[in-house]
């Protein structure tokens, strides 16, 4: 199924960097402010390495899982985000944060050579072992094993959302394409993104509390609207930036997504799967409870589903 919609919802923010010149210059000069943005770093510093340390244990075994159920949900975003970054043929492709290998292989279906990449060994294996021909490595954003301009075009699909270090990551991915190339990256749009958010509903309708090891929140969100997202790539030196809406439905089999989202996510299923079973048994029916204005009558759900895509040129 195709998305059904596809929108230009902002574009240009050149022109607002351009006036924020001056607030930076007055930074400068304001030895306090300066004392005050080295203390507020250190703390997005470490935040972003217990985030990045979640991630990384959070991903951990769940290659097969993603691929069996979630990868069904974000392979609707493939298409457009490869439209995004102009990939055809004989186009050099990074797809970074390739999980089980969809997007890469979408690009080489296309005629693209393809480099694909992700911070999770067990994905990187599993894309190498799903397309033998195309060249696969480890690699953990904001760090990228490639030299400046290797690419014509990189592409992450729903990985700025997982870093620790948003705008660092967003610099990494420019520096590996050429001048003029592209890149397109992709998150959820909430709250618009029902599919998921239903999980976080039934979490909240049972009062569960958030384990202390689970960040409250990604890095990423505050960039997680169009005009952020936008500003996050143009300051990572990237021109003509726009950012499409994507809206579907998802539908799907209730106890199959249950199951997909608890075995092949990082973060709800640390807050749900490791509760005990009585505990856990609570959300599904929470779960269920909130499907009911979803189902169709034939056993399925019809979730409304939404992401963002954010392109630019190098
Ligand atoms: C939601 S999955 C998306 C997978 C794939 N792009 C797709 O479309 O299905 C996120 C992927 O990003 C990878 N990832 C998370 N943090 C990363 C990082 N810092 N650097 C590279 N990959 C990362 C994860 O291992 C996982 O495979």
């Amino acid at each position: 199924m195709e998305p059904e919609t596809e929108k230009a919802v902002e574009c240009d923010v050149t022109d607002q960097k351009a006036v924020n010149g001056d607030v930076t210059d007055q930074k400068a000069v304001d030895g306090d402010v300066t004392a005050q943005k080295v203390v507020e770093g250190d703390v997005a510093g470490q935040q972003a390495v217990e985030f990045d340390a979640f991630e990384r244990a959070g991903w951990r075994g769940r290659s097969e899982a993603y691929g069996r159920g979630v990868a069904q949900i974000t392979g609707q975003i493939v298409g457009p985000l490869l439209d995004a970054a102009q990939v055809g043929a004989g186009i050099r492709v990074l797809d970074i944060g390739c999980g089980p290998g969809g997007v890469s292989a979408a690009a080489l279906a296309r005629g693209a050579v393809v480099t694909a990449a992700d911070a999770e060994p067990e994905m990187v294996a599993a894309t190498a072992r799903r397309l033998p021909g195309i060249w696969v490595e480890h690699a953990i954003l904001p760090v990228l094993p490639f030299e400046d301009g290797e690419f014509d075009t990189a592409v992450g699909n729903l990985v700025i959302n997982h870093v620790g270090d948003p705008p660092a990551a967003v610099r990494e991915i420019r520096r590996v394409v050429r001048t003029g190339g592209r890149v397109a990256l992709s998150c959820w749009f909430y709250p618009a993104m029902r599919a998921t958010v239903v999980f976080d509903e039934a979490v909240a309708l049972v009062g569960l509390p958030r384990p202390a090891d689970v960040p409250q929140t990604a890095p990423f969100q505050v960039y997680a609207q169009p005009e952020p997202f936008a500003e996050l790539l143009a300051s990572a030196g990237l021109t003509q930036v726009r950012v499409e809406l994507l809206e579907w439905r998802h539908r799907v089999d209730p106890d199959a997504w249950w199951t997909a989202i608890l075995t092949g996510t990082a973060r709800t299923a640390a807050v749900i799967a490791r509760q005990n079973p009585a505990t856990i048994e609570r959300v599904k029916e929470a779960y269920h409870e909130i499907l009911i204005p979803y189902l169709t009558g034939d056993g399925h759900a019809d979730l409304p589903a939404a992401a963002l895509i954010a392109s630019g040129t190098a």
